[in-house]
């Protein structure tokens, strides 16, 4: 007994072929963008991107067109070959057949071996049993006989007609158009036939391309409900690690749909549970620390106390005021914001206010523009923090004045600060982003702070899910650009 295929080996055989198809389209790309002229990869180049730009961007869109473009090609040749071959071929031999009948009628119409009454009576009970109604007009009646006209039937029928007799004839259709009148001459005037179009012609073609239309609406409808079952656990699993990314609770996701979207669903849960606990991890950490060193520094300064007033003295008393104050901020960064629920906040008025609560009393001129709506959903104290970070930078290293400009466009809030200060060299751009980090000794000698500002300020810009760059400023200064989503 042969064993029965393993459904996971054929797959793999099956996506191996596939997957030798792709290199093999690569390869011939290849060959085509090595080796073909300039003005071949050019308009090869240029069809791509235009291609691109006219599909549809979305999954949906993509499936749909996958599932559409082959059925309109299958509709399409169908209905040609049906055209060509079925709707031809019975419309031929029915108007064959219908000509054969006139020509006949025609034959007996010009029999003079009959009798006048005789050849009548003949004629109208052969019309009559061929469905078809004739009239004998007198001779004079022949000045309203025309050619045929370019319509596929009587062409048809003329041929018909044609191939029997040498009589001269002519094909119209009634006025009222659902007749068709074939006039010839015989012996005795000039007999009219009259039928039904339907008679001579395959009437029943519509309800096929009716019957094909309507399925393959049915089908794309069909198909777009599953489709749209199918991308739905996609857009989810982007909505909920967009979430994630911009620090907003992730609520009521669960892994749903085709088996790798469930396999992209739980890594991503997988990997929010572990940046969760270590980031837990990290701030029960560093709290702990902070809070041992704290005991210890007020041993210290409970000490330094009981000790007599003195020059050294009082030189120990402001480092340890200074570490207290480090330490505190340090904490307050370990235990980051990440636990603040965003809510709705007014960005411009927030703005204007760290300025006037920090640049004009330092006596800087501020400078402050704002662009778009200032509405955004955001952790407020976090923002704020971070604002008042690159805000307190620049009045600390800068001169004379401030200059924010803020701007909310296609998604995105930027905030520019800059000041006319000493600005930061480009090697060091990155590093200033490091926890205590402060340029040279020398720059800083008496400014205070711990060097915690801008890591602050980038941990808060990231777990909104934006990100804060320096560089240098046209006014001489820094110049720091936060973009964040909104
Ligand atoms: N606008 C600026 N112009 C020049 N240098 C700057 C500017 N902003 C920051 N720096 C440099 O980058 C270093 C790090 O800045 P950061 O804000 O992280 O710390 P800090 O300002 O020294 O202390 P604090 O924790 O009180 O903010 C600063 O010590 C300073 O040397
Ligand atoms: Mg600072």
């Amino acid at each position: 007994m042969t064993p029965a295929p393993d459904p996971t080996e054929t797959r793999g055989r099956v996506a191996a072929a596939l997957d030798r198809l792709d290199d093999l389209i690569r390869h011939v790309r290849w060959l085509v963008a090595r080796y073909s002229p300039r003005v071949v990869r050019r308009a090869w180049v240029g069809a791509g991107h235009a291609i691109n730009r006219s599909l549809p961007k979305g999954l949906l869109g993509r499936s749909l067109l996958i599932v559409v473009v082959p059925m309109l090609i299958l509709l399409g040749v169908l209905t040609g070959v049906f055209m060509d071959r079925h709707w031809m071929l019975v419309t031929q031999r029915l108007s064959d057949a219908v000509a054969g009948s006139i020509v006949g009628l025609a034959n007996i119409s010009d029999n003079t071996a009959l009798s006048d009454p005789l050849r009548d009576d003949v004629v109208n009970s052969a019309a009559k049993a061929m469905g078809l109604s004739v009239q004998i007009l007198p001779t004079s009646e022949i000045g309203r006989v025309r050619r045929a006209s370019s319509d596929i039937v009587h062409a048809m029928l003329a041929d018909g007609i044609v191939k029997r007799t040498h009589m001269p004839f002519s094909i119209r259709d009634t006025s009222d158009g659902n007749r068709i009148e074939v006039r010839m001459i015989v012996h005795s005037g000039v007999l009219k036939v009259d039928f039904a179009r339907s008679l001579a012609y395959a009437a029943n073609w519509h309800f096929f391309l009716v019957w094909m239309v309507g399925t393959a609406l049915f089908l794309v409808l069909v198909s777009l409900i599953f489709l749209r079952n199918q991308i739905r656990p996609i857009e989810r699993l982007a909505a909920a690690a967009d979430a994630f990314g911009r620090g907003r609770p992730v609520e009521g996701f669960a892994p749903s749909g085709a088996r790798e979207v469930r396999q992209a669903a739980h890594a991503f849960i997988g990997m929010r549970r572990r940046l969760e606990r270590q980031i837990e991890q990290r701030t029960t950490m560093l709290a702990g620390v902070g809070h041992d060193l704290k005991t210890i520094l007020t041993r210290f300064r409970l000490g330094l106390a009981l000790l007599p007033d003195g020059e050294e003295t009082a030189d120990l008393r402001s480092d340890v005021a200074e570490m207290e104050a480090m330490l505190e901020a340090y904490v307050d960064f370990a235990r980051g914001d990440a636990d603040e629920t965003p809510q709705p906040l007014d960005v411009e008025a927030t703005i204007s206010d760290c300025l006037r609560q920090m640049a004009e009393p330092a006596g800087r001129t501020v400078h402050f523009a704002f662009t778009g709506d200032g509405a955004l959903t955001l952790r407020p104290t976090a923002f704020r923090r971070l604002i008042a970070n690159l805000i307190g930078n620049a009045v600390r290293y800068g001169r004379t004045a401030v200059w924010v400009t803020a701007e909310r466009r296609e998604g995105w809030l930027s905030v520019t600060i800059e000041d006319d200060g000493p600005g930061i060299p480009s090697d060091e751009l990155e590093a200033v982003f490091r926890p205590f980090y402060r340029l040279d000794a020398a720059r800083n000698q008496d400014v205070p702070g711990t060097g915690l500002g801008l890591a602050i300020a980038r941990d808060v810009a990231r777990s909104h899910g934006g990100d804060i760059e320096l560089g240098p400023s046209p006014r001489g200064g820094l110049k720091a650009t936060v973009r964040l989503p909104a």
